[in-house]
């Protein structure tokens, strides 16, 4: 059986936060389940998440040649079976880094349209969560993200999209009374997420 080849985005301003230490979970879970994984992590490459006149798409040229960095990036995903998205819940949605990653990478006549399909067959969103999941899924937050998340990935042609919410990342909510127990359910969580690629 060929073995899963997983591409891991993630975007964080700091490379000792929580998403970075989960980013590690999962490439952890990954090379303990013989799987192979890449990472990209935004900051540290210098990606700009703006989209300039090179990357905005020409709806009648699939062909079109965008900027180097798109390319380069685009074709990161070559190989790849699954992609893996972590983030840090911003504003009830992805900060603007994976957003401008989704505009400028998996753009028009590369990831769909003009007969294209991206590789990966599956996406998996990680979203880390400062508050509780009761607050998130009473506001209806847990159900707008997922059917955003995963409707939205429809239009590259992947069905298979799931999310996982990692709740309480800052850790002040009533009812955890040992942080780094409760850190480490969340990164068992995340490896959880690993081992259903199987
Ligand atoms: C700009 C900004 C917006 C945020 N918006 C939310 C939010 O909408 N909901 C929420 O529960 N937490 C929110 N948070 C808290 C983050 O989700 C939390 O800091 C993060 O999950 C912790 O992971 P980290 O240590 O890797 O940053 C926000 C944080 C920042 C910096």
């Amino acid at each position: 059986m060929k073995s899963e080849n997983i591409y891991i985005v993630w975007a964080h301003p700091r490379t000792d936060s929580l998403t970075a230490r989960v980013v590690e979970e999962i490439q952890g879970e990954a090379a303990a389940q013989g799987m192979r994984s890449t990472t990209l992590d935004l900051y540290r490459r210098g990606f700009n998440p703006v989209l300039e006149t090179a990357d905005e798409p020409d709806w009648k040229n699939p062909d079109k040649h965008y900027s180097e960095q798109v390319q380069q990036l685009f074709g990161e995903l070559q190989d790849k079976d699954t992609l893996v998205v972590v983030f840090p819940v911003w504003w009830y949605s992805f900060p603007a880094m994976i957003k401008g990653w989704i505009d400028r990478v998996l753009n028009y006549g590369l990831a769909y349209g003009g007969g294209r399909k991206i590789p990966v067959s599956r996406i998996r969103w990680v979203a880390l969560v400062g508050g509780s999941g009761d607050k998130f899924a009473a506001n209806g937050w847990e159900e707008n993200l997922s059917h955003y998340l995963n409707t939205m990935v429809r239009y590259i042609g992947v069905e298979d999209s799931a999310v996982t919410f990692l709740y309480n990342t800052i850790g002040v909510e009533e009812g955890i009374d040992n942080r780094q127990q409760h850190y480490d359910a969340l990164f068992s969580q995340a490896r959880g997420m690993v081992k259903g690629l199987r």
